[in-house]
């Protein structure tokens, strides 16, 4: 069939199975271009098919030849309907990865539930037999408490005040002001629930029990600080909240590894378009603001810079570099002291009128539809493609 997008605000109903191969391959090609790596052999990615964990499931696959099992929640394929695009993206990436003779098998469904997670590690024990890292890299908007069933929903909300500022309609490039409300109730201890450490800890725990994790094992959660400017919204807002608890777990569970001698750690990495970040308002405005910066600079990294420079320089390094508070920050570039001044100068003068010139939202867009497959260079898409697609290695 003739795919094409189809979007309702920052969600995109339809994925493109070429253009999401296609950038799984140039993501791969990054990672053999850079170098090989002395990095972990044996891996789990939590959050494998989209964003910042496809991308740690490609450096660890192509730049330390590790074996690979990931976990994700994404929609098959049927007749005439296509899959989300973290279906294709891993459908990809498993065959190239076999292609170059390295294991590779998938779980998608619910990493919150405890079915899933029985599941992965009956397969870890089967064909791994131990793994050396685990990447913790969900986002998600709702969690199902598998020890209650209770259903919590994450939000994005100050709190105390509301909070007015400006933010960007990327489609239309309207650059306009909005309130958001302050959070009520039980939004921080929901948000908490989805977005907290609590699952990063249960997974650890479960797979430390069945024995299933080597002498020195890592484990590594993904964080965000950001800008005084989103503030408000983010790192004090009710998922900020989230954050704080999760990067809190990285102590517990480094406590819970000791035995092992094995390190729980937490990396803050940048602002980058995903399926996560597009939803959160304000961020868009800010991101374009920033991609204008840093790509100006010379700086800009995507998915897959941010996350080879993590296992390059940072995450496997004797003494692994962090700041006062145990997290790694391979956001460094994004807050830099130049670029930050910039991007505040930039903020006030961001119009409708003026955006176009002093931000990047072309570079927004783009990156946004290719999230899906979409606008990627060398793809045809006039022509007929084939919606349905296979996962190889999918564990049914
Ligand atoms: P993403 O939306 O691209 O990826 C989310 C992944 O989680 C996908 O693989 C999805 O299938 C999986 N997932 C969602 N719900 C699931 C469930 N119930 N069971 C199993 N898998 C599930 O998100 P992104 O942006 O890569 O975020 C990953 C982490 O990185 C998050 O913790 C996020 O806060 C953090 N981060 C993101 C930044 C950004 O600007 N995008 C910046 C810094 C940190």
């Amino acid at each position: 069939m003739i795919i094409e997008p189809r979007t309702r605000g920052f969600i995109c109903t339809t994925a493109h199975p070429d253009g999401c191969a296609a950038n799984v391959k140039t993501q791969i090609e990054y990672v053999k271009n850079s170098g090989q790596l002395n990095g972990p052999k044996k891996v789990l990615v939590i959050g494998a098919s989209t964003g910042f964990g496809l991308a740690s499931r490609i450096s660890s696959a192509h730049a330390c030849q590790a074996s690979t099992i990931g976990v994700f929640f994404e929609k098959p394929p049927s007749e005439g309907r296509t899959a989300s695009a973290g279906w294709y993206n891993t459908a990809a990436f498993e065959k190239e990865a076999h292609k170059a003779g390295l294991y590779a098998k998938s779980i998608n469904g619910d990493a919150f539930s405890h079915e899933i997670k029985e599941k992965t590690l009956a397969l870890i024990q089967a064909d791994l037999g131990k793994i050396d890292l685990l990447v913790y890299s969900l986002a998600s908007p709702v969690r199902t408490h598998p020890d209650t069933g209770v259903r919590y929903k994450s939000t994005l909300k100050p709190i105390g005040n509301s909070y007015t500022n400006k933010t960007v309609d990327f489609h239309t490039g309207e650059v306009k002001e909005i309130t958001i409300a302050p959070s009520t109730g039980d939004d921080i201890e929901h948000t908490i629930t989805v977005m907290g450490g609590e699952d990063w800890q249960m997974w650890v725990n479960a797979l430390l029990k069945a024995d299933l994790l080597s002498e020195n094992f890592k484990t590594v959660a993904y964080s965000y600080i950001g800008p005084k400017l989103t503030e408000p919204v983010y790192r004090k807002g009710t998922i900020g909240m989230a954050k704080d608890h999760l990067e809190k777990t990285a102590f517990a569970i480094s406590d819970t590894l000791e035995k092992i001698n094995g390190k729980a750690y937490i990396s803050v990495n940048k602002a980058l378009v995903t399926q996560s970040s597009s939803a959160i308002p304000v961020i868009p405005l800010y991101i374009s603001l920033l991609y204008k910066t840093m790509k100006a600079k010379g700086t800009h990294e995507g998915c897959i810079e941010q996350i080879y420079r993590l296992y390059k320089e940072r995450l496997f390094e004797d003494e692994v570099p962090t700041d006062p508070q145990g997290r790694i920050r391979i956001d460094d570039w994004e807050m830099h002291a130049d670029i930050q001044e910039k991007v505040v100068e930039l903020w006030e003068q961001a119009t409708t009128e003026t955006l176009p010139n002093i931000g990047d939202l072309e570079g927004y867009r783009n990156d946004f539809f290719n999230l899906f497959g979409f606008d990627v260079t060398g793809v045809d898409y006039l022509k007929d493609s084939n919606e349905i697609v296979a996962i190889p290695g999918l564990k049914e």
